[in-house]
Parts: C-alpha cells; sequence; structure tokens
C-alpha cells in the first residue's frame, strides 16, 4: 500500500475508533433508537469529511486526539443530516449506502429522533475536548453550528426543497450546492485547522478557498453521478434527482459541461493548496477523490 493511502487509512480508522467509544451501547429502554444510531453511523460512509478534517490539521500542523473528536463530531451531523434527507418528506429515498434507509430499517419517528440525537452528540463532543485553548473550543462550536443550521447546510435543504420541480439559475443552483453540502465540507477543512489551535489567518483563508472549491464539485460530481452511475454501484436510487424534479449541475448544464465544471473546480482547489507544499499531500489525494469517485 502506498504512503498516502496508509495515511488515509489511519485516518479513517481513527475517526472510527472515536465514533465507536462515543455511540451509546445499544441496550436499555431507548435501545431502538441507539441502534439505529449505530446502524446509521456504521453502514459504510466513505468518511470524506473526517478525512477532510485529518488532512487540513495535517496541512498546518499535525492531527492529534482533538482532531479526532473534530471529525466525529462532523460525521456525527453528517449522518444525521442523510437521515433526514431520505425521510418521505424530503427526498423520500428508500436506500442508502445499499442497505434500507434508516427510517424504512427502523421506522419514521426513531429516524427522526436519531438525527436529532446525532446533532447533539455531535455538540457533546466538541463541549467534553479538554486541553485546548478555550478560544479554540468556542470556534470549533461556532463552526459547526454555522455551517450546519440555517446559515449552511439546513438552509441549502430548504433551497433544494423550495426548489424541487423549478427551473434555476446558475446562481441559485450554486447557492443550493454550496450550502446544502459545500458548507459541511468547509467546516469539516477549517475544524481541522482550528482544532490545532496554530493556524493562521492567511493559512485558515486558503483553507477556505480549497474548500469551497472543492465542496462545489464534490456536489456536482454527486449530481453526475445521480445520472451515470448504477444504483448497485452508488448504494442509493440512480435517477431519483431527475424522478424528482431536483434541479442539478447535469440537468441545467448537461453531463459535459457539469464535469468541466468540476474539473474547473477541482484545479482551483489545488491551486489554493500551494503554500503548504508537501503538508498538503492528504488534502491534494482526497480532492482528486472527490471528483474521480464512482460513488
Ligand atoms: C452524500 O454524501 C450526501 C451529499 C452531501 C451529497 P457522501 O457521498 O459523502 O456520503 P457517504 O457518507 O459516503 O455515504
Ligand atoms: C444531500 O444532498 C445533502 C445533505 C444530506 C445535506 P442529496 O439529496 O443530493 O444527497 P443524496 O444524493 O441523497 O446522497
Ligand atoms: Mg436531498
Ligand atoms: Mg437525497
Ligand atoms: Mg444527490
Amino acid at each position: 500500500m502506498s504512503k498516502i493511502k496508509k495515511t488515509i487509512e489511519g485516518y479513517i480508522a481513527r475517526v472510527n475508533q472515536r465514533l465507536e467509544t462515543a455511540l451509546p451501547v445499544a441496550e436499555g429502554p431507548a435501545e431502538r433508537l441507539f441502534s439505529a444510531m449505530r446502524y446509521s453511523v456504521f453502514n459504510g460512509g466513505k468518511r470524506l469529511r473526517p478525512l477532510l478534517c485529518f488532512a487540513a490539521a495535517d496541512a498546518v500542523a499535525k492531527a492529534d486526539h482533538h482532531t479526532e473528536t473534530a471529525a466525529a463530531s462532523i460525521e456525527m451531523i453528517h449522518a444525521y443530516s442523510l437521515i433526514h434527507d431520505d425521510l418521505p418528506a424530503m427526498d423520500d429515498d428508500d436506500l442508502r449506502r445499499g442497505e434500507p434507509a434508516c427510517h424504512i430499517q427502523f421506522d419514521e419517528a426513531t429516524a427522526i429522533l436519531t438525527g436529532d440525537a446525532l446533532q447533539a452528540m455531535a455538540f457533546e463532543q466538541l463541549a467534553t475536548m479538554n486541553e485546548i485553548p478555550p478560544a479554540s473550543q468556542l470556534e470549533l462550536v461556532r463552526l459547526l453550528a454555522n455551517h450546519s443550521g440555517c446559515s449552511g447546510m439546513v438552509a441549502g435543504q430548504a433551497s433544494d426543497l423550495a426548489a424541487t420541480g423549478e427551473l434555476l439559475t446558475l446562481d441559485q443552483l450554486k447557492f443550493m450546492h454550496a450550502h446544502k453540502t459545500g458548507a459541511l465540507i468547509e467546516a469539516s477543512v477549517l475544524m481541522g485547522a482550528v482544532a490545532t489551535s496554530q493556524a493562521t489567518s492567511q493559512q485558515l483563508d486558503a483553507l477556505t478557498k480549497f474548500a469551497r472549491a472543492i465542496g462545489l464539485a464534490f456536489q456536482i460530481q454527486d449530481d453526475i453521478l445521480d445520472v451515470e452511475s448504477s444504483t448497485a454501484q452508488l448504494g442509493k436510487q440512480q435517477g431519483s434527482d431527475l424522478a424528482k424534479g431536483k434541479p442539478t449541475y447535469t440537468s441545467l448544464l448537461g453531463l459535459d459541461d457539469a464535469r468541466t465544471q468540476a474539473s474547473e473546480l477541482y484545479a482551483e482547489s489545488i491551486a489554493c493548496l500551494e503554500p503548504f507544499g508537501e503538508r498538503a499531500e492528504a488534502l491534494r489525494y482526497i480532492a482528486g477523490f472527490i471528483v474521480n469517485r464512482a460513488h
């Protein structure tokens, strides 16, 4: 295995370990809820946001146990966002990561509560961080709240629902993508850097630009895969966007232009990493994976 692949595997093992310890054991009166939390976190996500968090920490200083906490908190928010995204009232998708969606495997009420619980638990992780300067800890809480809530992911999800069946302009589509998906990707990168307590404002600026470019490329690739991949490969229903009348990069620009946009954004993201030199090797690798992935 190449050195970079080993680094990536190491990041994944570390966040998984942290999630394993944090999530409640499935027993007692709330067993169904706890089982659903575990089911939704351990059913084969790519862990891209935690990876970005670790890689950003290594670009600035060195990933440590604070990075693990930040990465786990982001993955909890991500898992909650997917559970709610699949609900009948939202995208009404039955399949997630090749398995029944949370509300199918359990039931709708449990799926709602599972999302609620994971969201609260994400913030609890950050609150229990010790040995980190209080200013950095508060900034982590602010970043996660800002990027996941009504200035970030939730606003994007609301604009996605409002846009269903509508024709959007490219700027409106960009707003939707930058919020529903881009915001959490930006939080992942920035939280990795902030958790080291060593990031300079120039580094945070460069990382913000990197994250915005690769975050948009990520959602463009998600739209492309919805068209050209298969349900088996995706682990989620292929063609779901078209069936639901979702405005996407492919519906607005066509496949070829969507692909061009994604590769331009990739190039832009890589250019932002120049000041980090060798230290940004993992960020470059993950950026490449984001635009070339098949699921
Ligand atoms: C899917 O995200 C949802 C979007 C934001 C488009 P991922 O493709 O990162 O999902 P998992 O965690 O690997 O399943
Ligand atoms: C989901 O976007 C974004 C969030 C969950 C915040 P999509 O609806 O495109 O994601 P998939 O395609 O269902 O994974
Ligand atoms: Mg959706
Ligand atoms: Mg969806
Ligand atoms: Mg999608």
